[in-house]
């Protein structure tokens, strides 16, 4: 009885998202679950005035899907800090109904595995410490680094990528690369 209640919970879970880099076309949907998912203070926040200069990097972006729905997004933009060029990781949202699957964390952990990949050392965010930290970022590195709006500074927080001799100091304002 055991066995076929089990089997049954399996049948009607849904898979994990698949998830893949960003593409043009995608644009549409992501605003739609963006928007859905930060409301109407989206645009207020800091890191969007970082978005309106830093080049999106589409390639390091990625959207998360169930079947031909979008349940996920994580972007990704480049920044320099003091002339050291870096990513700037944001927004990442999940939809409502596919949270608390990790789906949030994937999502981060395949961008920041692009990011390193594609040749960058850090990856700097504004987040929820409880979260990130899961994930490898902290507040510890971010003392010296201006953001263009005010940011309560133990939400910017940073990963560092690949071995641990990645010991650049980041001073300075957040500007395009
Ligand atoms: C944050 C978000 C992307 C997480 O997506 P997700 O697919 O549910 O993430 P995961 O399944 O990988 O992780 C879920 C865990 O993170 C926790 N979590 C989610 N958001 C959190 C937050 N803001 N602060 C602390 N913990 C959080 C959940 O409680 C859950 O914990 P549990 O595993 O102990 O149950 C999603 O909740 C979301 O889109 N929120 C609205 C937009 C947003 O706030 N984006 C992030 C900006 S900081």
């Amino acid at each position: 009885m055991t066995v076929a209640v089990a089997s049954v919970a399996d049948s009607v879970a849904s898979p994990a998202p698949d998830i893949r880099p960003e593409t043009s076309q995608d644009a549409a949907a992501i605003e739609a679950l963006l928007d859905h998912a930060f409301g109407p203070g989206r645009f207020a926040k800091a890191s969007e005035r970082v978005r309106e200069f830093a080049p999106l990097r589409l390639e390091l972006s990625f959207c998360a899907w169930e079947g031909e729905r979008l349940v996920g997004v994580v972007r990704q933009s480049e920044i320099a800090v003091g002339g050291h060029r870096l990513i700037f990781l944001g927004p990442l949202a999940v939809d409502a109904s596919a949270r608390r699957l990790g789906a949030g964390a994937r999502l981060v952990e395949v961008a920041c595995a692009a990011a390193e990949a594609a040749g960058f050392g850090e990856v700097l965010l504004v987040g929820d410490p409880p979260f990130f930290g899961r994930l490898g970022f902290s507040a510890e590195a971010t003392g010296q680094i201006v953001m263009p709006g005010p940011v309560d500074p133990r939400r910017l927080l940073l990963k560092r990528l690949g071995p641990a001799d990645g010991t650049e100091v980041l001073r300075g304002a957040v500007a395009a690369p």
